[in-house]
């Protein structure tokens, strides 16, 4: 398998995996190659930008493609397959005039200052992820409310306010921007309690994380509010037993280029990554504990792949960090000359309360020489270390983040498990779990360079062994994230 892959093959592959996704399909059956196991029964859910151009114009920026949700329903070892576009009132208004007509993060509407001056409600994506919880299906996108949809059909239902809990309720500007507050694409769920948490960053004065908890039945309980002291981004978080963690990058906004349409809104975002993050820990239960804020390393951290509390009262972070915020208003040049520090890695952070420290720890010299990211770990309750970290990643000597292999790391040995599909995008891998101590399956899908066509691929946990490939009926362009629901979950609700 190459390691070092030219840019080109690099650009070509990704302008085949950003492709317009032209047709929707309805329960069509796929067929399979290999065995798919009996145990997998349920709905494999991906959510991810489908249409990168609307009247002839393609978005600058890929990742503010329209959310598009691809659903496969897997039972007794048959495929049926699904997508639809989440049709968000921004959506059908462009679909119905034809042409852009709200401005994203990443793209500015044609006619420069004119066309974009004070034009600060953005488009709601609804792309980076898609999760089940409490009897409904959302689509997520952290700009702005989630969407709700109907999980037989994908329907966009509409969006979802909680029962009016989402109502911004900060008034003036703030209201007029967001009416909904901001639901981050990264919830997490205590698997004990069936409780999922959440947040969202509210910019104004100040600057807010509005933190959310939705009980099993679907209910909100009335969101909490942080304010921080100063500008931030963060698109992840973590939840232990104790706290609700957040890893808060010096990052600065450029307000009034955006404001007059100089600038994209990702173009005005600036993360000083040679500067500390701030740990910043908040109790999981209100008025617990006060919060705290530790010196953290610098970077980012896109991604936190596990969190646990340990016996002398630490927070352990298992996080994908990079040393430099990758430039996405530049996105292309990520792969044609990489800087040094664009690669992410897995490593752990551990939070000391006590000693008001943090410390960085290598994970092993294997997975420290490799990229990983979009991480996940098996569901397990609250405070409950897991000792396999999987994710996708990029063979050791590779320069730009393509990533391109499903991986598998045990942290207690520093073992690392890779499968490289060599020029082919690997999505993020969701993990069925097996039985008793079978690990499960992870299932993937793959975008086959050159062929315009997606797979499905399902891996053995335990060994990433390919146990059965299904094509899809066109090609899904790259994603970010989705769920897995069993089937029983799916029939209860919940
Ligand atoms: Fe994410």
């Amino acid at each position: 398998m190459p390691q070092d892959l030219t840019t080109a093959d690099m650009l070509r592959v990704l302008a085949q995996a950003t492709t317009t996704v032209t047709a929707e399909h309805t329960d069509l059956t796929l067929p399979v190659d290999g065995t798919l196991p009996a145990a997998l029964d349920g709905l494999l859910l991906r959510n991810g930008p489908g249409r990168f151009e609307r009247g002839g114009r393609r978005y600058r920026h890929p990742f503010d493609g329209d959310g598009h949700v691809t659903k496969l329903d897997i039972h007794r070892g048959a495929v049926r397959y699904s997508n639809r576009f989440v049709r968000t009132r921004e959506y059908q208004d462009e679909a119905r005039a034809g042409r852009m007509r709200h401005r994203a993060f990443g793209t500015n509407l044609p006619g420069g200052i004119l066309g974009n001056c004070f034009q600060m409600r953005f488009k709601n994506a609804a792309n980076t992820s898609v999760r089940w919880h409490g009897g409904r299906l959302l689509a997520l996108w952290e700009g702005g409310p989630p969407h709700r949809l109907d999980p037989h059909t994908l329907a966009t239902i509409g969006p979802e306010d909680f029962d009016g809990r989402l109502k911004n309720p900060f008034g003036g500007l703030s209201h007029r921007l967001t009416p909904l507050l901001p639901f981050s694409a990264h919830p997490h769920l205590d698997d004990e309690r069936g409780d999922l948490y959440n947040f969202g960053l509210v910019s104004g004065s100040p600057n807010r994380l509005m933190l959310y908890r939705i009980d099993p039945q679907g209910r909100m309980h009335p969101p909490r509010e942080h304010a921080l002291g100063r500008f931030s981004f963060v698109h992840d978080f973590a939840v232990t037993r104790e706290w609700l963690c957040f890893l808060l990058p010096h990052a600065d906004f450029d307000v009034p280029k955006t404001v007059f349409g100089l600038k994209t809104a990702v173009g005005s975002l600036k993360i000083a990554t040679e500067r500390p993050m701030q740990a910043l820990l908040l109790p999981r239960e209100p008025g617990a504990r006060r919060p705290l804020v530790l010196t953290g390393p610098p970077g980012f951290v896109f991604h936190v792949a596990q969190a646990f509390d340990d016996a002398a009262g630490r927070v352990v972070l298992d996080v994908i960090r990079y040393g430099l915020y990758p430039d996405f208003d530049a996105f292309e040049d990520l792969f044609r000359s990489p800087p040094n520090g664009a690669m992410p890695r897995l490593e752990r952070l551990v939070l000391d309360p006590a000693a008001q420290r943090c410390e960085r720890l290598s994970l092993g010299a294997d997975v420290d020489a490799q990229g990983f990211e979009l991480p996940i770990s098996a569901p397990a309750p609250l405070g409950t270390p897991q000792r396999i970290l999987y994710g996708v990643g990029a063979p050791p000597g590779r320069r730009a983040p393509y990533l391109t292999a499903i991986q598998r790391l045990d942290t207690d040995t520093g073992r690392l498990t890779t499968r490289d599909f060599g020029l082919d995008l690997t999505g993020e891998p969701m993990l069925v779990p097996g039985d008793g101590d079978d690990e499960g399956w992870l299932l993937s899908l793959v975008i086959r360079a050159d062929q315009h066509r997606t797979d499905l691929v399902v891996l053995r946990a335990a060994t990433l062994d390919i146990e059965a490939e299904v094509a899809l009926p066109h090609a899904v362009p790259i994603g970010f994230h989705g769920c897995w629901v069993p089937r029983a979950a799916l029939a209860r609700g919940g």
